[in-house]
């Protein structure tokens, strides 16, 4: 008889999206007449720019005439996009990265859930509290996180750094040392960042300790202050113990496009042994590459008129996100976030846990939010809003908010 992976069996409910969603539609099913308003997944309410659209079209054109159809794409992705990204994200920045340590993916999501499998199962992980479900959920997956208990819902192998706002939101290092360190900055789901100093201090830390850092950079768009670092790779040393991802869901509107990659540079040993030679092993036995219609558009982000549209479709969201930080503390809502990233975290009213806040928001004012205990246990007491929206029905869920 087969048997399962039953580390499966030990995942607590199902992933955090589904579940709300779950609730979400009963509770639509229940109750037809009422408009809700969804401030909850991160997912992007804007229409494509139209340089994308544009390259999207001029892509399939080039998929029916024989002389220009493509097949599979290149393993690691074309050099037409790398090299986009290499000078785009990285040279501009002043940070050293080549286009043949860019992998192309189909988003970030995936990438950051795979990447633990070039690690040795009795690695120990560290991420933040809260924390993107995905890191610690895939690390279950595998085995690597122990057992769990119900009861403080933490797992007794993973190290939970706290953001909380005795800290201001920035993990502390923490005392037992470990081997890979997720982090992501811009936030998600705090909304808050650390300066480029306190990421330094982190490079240096994974390095003295011989730790790798995965660096989730998806929200990088959305940094509005000077003092944050946009690439971990802006930092010295850091070639020589992160990876970073990178997606093209926030920046570009991307998640029903799915566009992502991940940088793995040469410097970034274990002994002798390269991830990125390992990476790309891996990415060559289980993928295909991502469409060559999708990585045209994702070349077109990089364009002067792409860069110049996309900007104005940050800003679009970083006005929501204006809206909803001010429109809570007008309200009387203990709130931060919402300065270099999409989201606003809030304190929920004295008394409320994050779940009860998320029925009595729905029930009361109609409006879907993300409990923060969702993304872990230091998240509990808190509530997330996120600024991709559109802009009329933000508006509307702040005032529904501030009238219950
Ligand atoms: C979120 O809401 O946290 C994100 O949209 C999830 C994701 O990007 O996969």
């Amino acid at each position: 008889m087969f048997k399962i992976n039953e580390n499966y069996l030990k995942l607590p409910g199902s992933y955090l999206f589904s579940t709300i969603a779950k609730k979400v539609n009963a509770y639509q099913e229940a109750n037809p007449n009422k408009e809700l308003i969804r401030l909850g997944i991160g997912d992007v309410t804007q229409p494509l720019a139209p340089s994308i659209i544009e390259a999207l079209h001029g892509a399939v054109d080039e998929m029916a005439a024989a002389e220009t159809f493509h097949g599979y794409a290149p393993d690691l992705g074309y050099e037409f996009l790398r090299n986009a990204i290499m000078e785009g994200d990285y040279r501009s920045r002043g940070a050293q990265i080549e286009a043949d340590e860019i992998f192309v993916s189909d988003g970030a999501k995936c990438d950051s859930g795979n990447i633990q499998e070039i690690f040795a199962q009795d690695n120990k992980i560290a991420v933040c509290d809260p924390v993107y479900p995905v890191y610690v959920d895939t690390n279950v997956m595998a085995g690597r996180t122990g057992t769990y208990d119900p009861k403080s819902e933490t797992w007794s192998d993973v190290i939970y750094m706290p953001c909380t706002a005795e800290n201001n939101f920035a993990p502390e290092f923490p005392e037992e040392v470990p081997d890979i360190i997720y982090l992501c900055f811009p936030n998600n789901p705090t909304g808050s960042t650390i300066t480029k100093d306190q990421l330094q201090g982190w490079v240096d830390y994974a390095n003295k300790n011989g730790a790798v850092i995965i660096y989730d950079a998806a929200y990088e768009a959305y940094i509005s202050e000077d003092n944050v670092a946009h690439t971990i790779y802006e930092c010295e040393g850091a070639r020589n113990c992160a990876i970073e991802l990178k997606s093209f869901s926030k920046n570009a509107g991307f998640t029903g496009v799915r566009l992502g990659y991940a940088v793995v540079p040469k410097d970034l040993k274990c002994g002798d042994v390269k991830l990125h030679d390992l990476w790309a092993r891996r990415h060559g036995t289980k993928y295909n590459g991502a469409p060559y219609i999708v990585q045209k558009a994702g070349a077109a982000v990089y364009t002067e008129q792409g860069k110049a549209q996309l900007k104005e479709q940050v800003g679009y969201y970083m006005n929501n996100a204006k809206v909803i930080f001010e429109g809570l503390k007008e309200a009387g809502y203990t709130v931060s976030g919402g300065v270099n990233a999409p989201y606003i975290w809030l304190k929920t009213p004295e008394g409320m846990s994050s779940w009860d806040f998320f029925d009595h928001l729905l029930e009361q004012a109609n409006v879907v939010g993300t409990p923060g205990s969702g993304f872990g246990p230091s998240g509990e007491g808190y509530f997330r809003l996120t600024a991709f929206g559109n802009y009329e029905n933000t508006v509307k869920a702040i005032e529904r908010i501030k009238n219950i």
